[in-house]
């Protein structure tokens, strides 16, 4: 708990990219405690290369990023895991040779004695991992997977959660699933930063929403506002 006003995440002015050229330009966004913030775009928008850069794996070229009101920017992601930073990418999210447990353990790197407490608390909101401790992450399906990164990331209780289309390539039983485990893990306290290509569906569970486009900010608004917008509407929701 902060005690402060300072958002959970602020990533301000952010200009990244992989060569020269910039992808995202001036880019910000922020995430207040308790909030799920979704950020919708087209495909090549920049959305990923925002998450990559504030999560370390990229350096910013300008701007600065802010977790709870202390300046992490420029810091590497083992760092701003320390911070209370955790990132789930879309893809390649969890060790296929090790197992279930070997994942949340590797998740939870810096917890000592806490660490069986701890997996035991995740595994609460994750109730179909428990059978599957011993089992390895290739053999889980697409669902269970993508719940094992979700459980992997919470390991060390971050502020803040970044998501990268969680749920991407899933059953729609799935889906939900992803967005009901979201919702809960944003009930219990932590600030989550996500984006998704399911738009209508995560801007439900959002409380705010940011348009991204040619990597640059385009609309932002409360989620029940962007879900009003013909723009949106017309542009990303398919109506
Ligand atoms: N590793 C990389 N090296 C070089 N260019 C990259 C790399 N990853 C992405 N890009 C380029 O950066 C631009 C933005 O990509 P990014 O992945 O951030 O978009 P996105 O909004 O996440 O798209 P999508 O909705 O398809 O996931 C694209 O033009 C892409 O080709
Ligand atoms: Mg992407």
């Amino acid at each position: 708990m902060s005690g402060t006003q300072a958002p959970a995440l602020l990533a301000e002015g952010i200009t990244s990219g992989y060569t020269e050229v910039p992808i995202i330009r001036n880019v910000s966004v922020s995430v207040a405690h308790g909030e799920i913030v979704t950020i919708i775009g087209p495909n090549g928008a920049g959305k990923s290369t925002l998450l990559k850069t504030i999560f370390g794996f990229l350096r910013a070229r300008t701007g600065r990023v802010v977790v709870d009101g202390a300046e992490v920017t420029g810091m590497p992601p083992e760092r701003l895991v320390r911070r209370g930073l955790a990132f789930v990418p879309q893809t390649d999210n969890v060790f296929g040779s090790l197992s279930v447990r070997e994942n949340l353990t590797m998740g939870g790197f810096t917890l000592g004695a806490e660490m069986e407490q701890r997996i035991e608390r995740v595994l609460g909101l994750f109730p179909l991992l428990a059978p599957r401790l011993r089992e390895r992450a290739d053999r889980l399906s697409g669902g269970q997977r993508q719940t094992l990164a979700l459980a992997r990331a919470l390991m060390l209780d971050p502020t803040v959660l970044l998501l990268d289309e969680p749920s991407a390539s899933l059953s729609p039983v799935m889906v939900e699933s992803v967005f009901s485990h979201v919702a809960a893990i944003n009930g219990q306290g932590t600030a989550v930063l996500m984006i998704e290509q399911n738009a209508r569906h995560a801007l439900a569970i959002s409380h705010r929403g940011y348009v991204l486009a040619n990597g640059e900010n385009r609309l932002e608004g409360p989620a029940a506002e962007l879900l009003q917008s013909d723009d949106v509407r017309r542009l990303y929701l398919g109506e």
